[in-house]
């Protein structure tokens, strides 16, 4: 957590980490919150969250990342989805020595994202465990073309080298304070309030229809 009172100062950013289990997703969190590295991270269970302030000097803009870690295993799918909810930012992670983690990430990761996520997401692609490149099993060429396919940032990563990490997290943040970003958010925003109108004023004319045909009815006109 932050210290006391900052996240009301400052604007907020929810962000997800997504992927198959054993991928990384706790120790690239671990890495950027408190600098460690654990060789027997275990398996998360349902999500955990932790902030970090992230200062951008050359915009002079502050931002709060909220980071929710979700649990990669199979029996957790379920659950995972309802974290997507209000992300601003979603990160889909792969270990670059596991081919079948990146064709998760394409057919399943963010398959998901786009059923249950907004409209508007940052996504950012992490090709994590690069310490390993040499069991590479997934191509950088590939992975940065997906990325680039579906409007993603790219990163290759390791949690355990220290490497591309915080450029990760300071790309998704300075992303999701582009002015272009932000009016997206602002228009989804409020074709959110619409629906939510329109659904308002439907639901009230049909109140208003039942309770004249129960009048018909019972013969009071
Ligand atoms: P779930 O919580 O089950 O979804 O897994 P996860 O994606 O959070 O994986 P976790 O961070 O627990 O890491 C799984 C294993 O990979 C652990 O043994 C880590 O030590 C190892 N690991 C994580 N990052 C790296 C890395 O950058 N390089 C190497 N070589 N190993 C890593």
């Amino acid at each position: 957590m932050t210290e006391g009172g900052e996240e009301k100062k400052f604007p907020q950013c929810k962000v997800v980490l997504l992927g198959d289990s054993g991928v990384g997703k706790t120790c690239i969190i671990s890495r950027y919150i408190s600098g460690s590295f654990d060789s027997n991270s275990a398996s998360t269970n349902g999500a955990s969250y932790a902030s970090k302030k992230v200062e951008y000097k050359d915009i002079n803009k502050t931002l709060i990342l909220d980071i929710w870690d979700t649990a990669g295993q199979e029996k957790y799918k379920s659950l995972t989805k309802f974290f997507y909810k209000d992300a601003a930012v979603a990160i889909l992670v792969y270990d670059i020595s596991l081919k079948q983690s990146f064709e998760n990430v394409k057919n399943y990761w963010y398959q998901q994202i786009q059923e249950n996520g907004d409209k508007n997401m940052v996504l950012g692609i992490a090709g994590n465990k690069c310490d390993l490149y040499e069991e590479e099993a997934v191509p950088e060429a590939e992975a940065r073309e997906f990325a680039s396919s579906i409007g993603a940032i790219f990163g290759l990563t390791s949690a355990q080298n220290n490497t591309g990490i915080n450029e990760l997290f300071q790309d998704a943040g300075k992303k999701y304070l582009d002015p272009n970003f932000q009016q997206k958010l602002e228009v989804e925003k409020e074709e959110k309030q619409v629906d939510e109108g329109e659904k308002v004023q439907r639901l009230t004319l049909e109140k208003a229809e039942v309770k004249k045909e129960k009048k018909k009815k019972s013969g009071f006109c």
